[in-house]
């Protein structure tokens, strides 16, 4: 197996054991499921899981063969692979006993689920008083601890990346996941990207240090690939909590993936950039990643258009070109 592919399924199934799940292979009554769903309700899992189990423990499964390991897994997780191929040794077993038609609905892979971080939970009703972000944020960061909720806690992480820059800042970028800068620092965006952003902040009339700084993921995906939905969907409810505590204005989706996870949307880039989103009572806008633009430079005027549209929301004028 390619270097990659071995080490995202090492991480995969590190996971799955710190889950509980340790048979992969044992075969007759799914005695597991309870035991599952009880890891399941005290560990924060992220929605496709809980539905999967869910899912589960409504149609109880008469199948002979049904592996623990692969009731839990949302599709898009990469042990996938080994997972629908169990599945169809499952399905053929099941066929024998059943028609097509009543293919128990556990053996589908389940769907990852977008949700937009407007409907991932209600709005507080109250915000954190300004002298307090700092504190609430690193309430938030307690929180974490040394994180093993998702498989990126077993793919080589040497930081979790929380966040950077003002508790109060009126502007906040959102970017996709460490690289190995951030990762060996702790620090979002200080790499050859972040370089960018520095400067694109500076020509916004700001300095780094008035913005707040994130990303959809906190811990390095292997090789800077993008994150899983299984990885996204289990760190979002931390990046939603900081976006509550820190309430800015205005929220910038740095590329495809952030815009994905905070809208609930998968859409192109250039469907979303150009006009207003909404994210936690925040004005949301897309633009490119830096790491794109420094792959096609020729796409900075655009992303300058929607800095400008930013910079007119918050009233910003742009810095003199020095
Ligand atoms: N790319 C990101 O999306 N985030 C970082 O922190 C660095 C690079």
């Amino acid at each position: 197996m390619a270097g990659e592919a071995e080490q995202q399924l090492r991480a995969y199934v590190e996971y799955l054991r710190h889950m509980g799940i340790h048979d992969f292979y044992r075969r007759g009554e799914p005695v597991f499921l309870d035991s599952v769903a009880a890891v399941a309700a005290e560990t924060v899992l992220p929605l496709p899981v809980k539905s999967a189990i869910a899912a589960v423990r409504v149609e109880a499964p008469r199948a002979v063969g049904v592996s623990s390991a692969r009731v839990p897994v949302p599709a898009a997780v990469p042990v996938a692979a080994t997972v629908s191929v169990l599945a169809a040794s499952a399905a053929e077993a099941d066929a024998d006993a059943d028609s097509v038609s009543s293919r128990p609905a556990f053996l589908e892979p389940p769907i990852a689920k977008l949700v937009s971080f407007d409907d991932l939970a209600p709005l507080p009703e109250s915000r954190v008083a300004a002298p307090k972000r700092v504190e609430a944020l690193a309430v938030i960061r307690t929180e974490i601890g040394d994180c093993t909720r998702c498989p990126l806690a077993y793919a080589g992480r040497r930081s979790i990346v929380f966040g950077d820059g003002d508790a109060n800042a009126r502007l906040m970028f959102v970017g996709e996941g460490p690289g190995a800068d951030e990762d060996t620092s702790g620090v979002p965006f200080v790499g050859k990207a972040g370089q960018l952003l520095n400067n694109m902040i500076q020509a916004m009339g700001l300095k780094r240090e008035e913005v707040y700084i994130a990303n959809i993921v906190k811990c390095r995906p292997p090789n800077n690939r993008v994150p899983e939905p299984v990885e996204a969907n289990t760190c979002d409810q931390f990046l939603l909590q900081q976006i509550d505590v820190v309430q800015p204005q205005v929220v910038v989706a740095l590329g495809a993936t952030a815009a994905m996870y905070l809208l609930g949307v998968k859409q192109s880039l250039s469907g979303l950039r150009g006009r207003w989103h909404s994210c936690r009572g925040a004005k949301l806008a897309v633009t490119y990643h830096p790491a794109f633009l420094l792959r096609d430079p020729r796409q900075k005027g655009e992303a300058w258009k929607d800095l400008q549209m930013v910079m007119a929301e918050l009233g910003l004028k742009a810095a003199a070109r020095g």
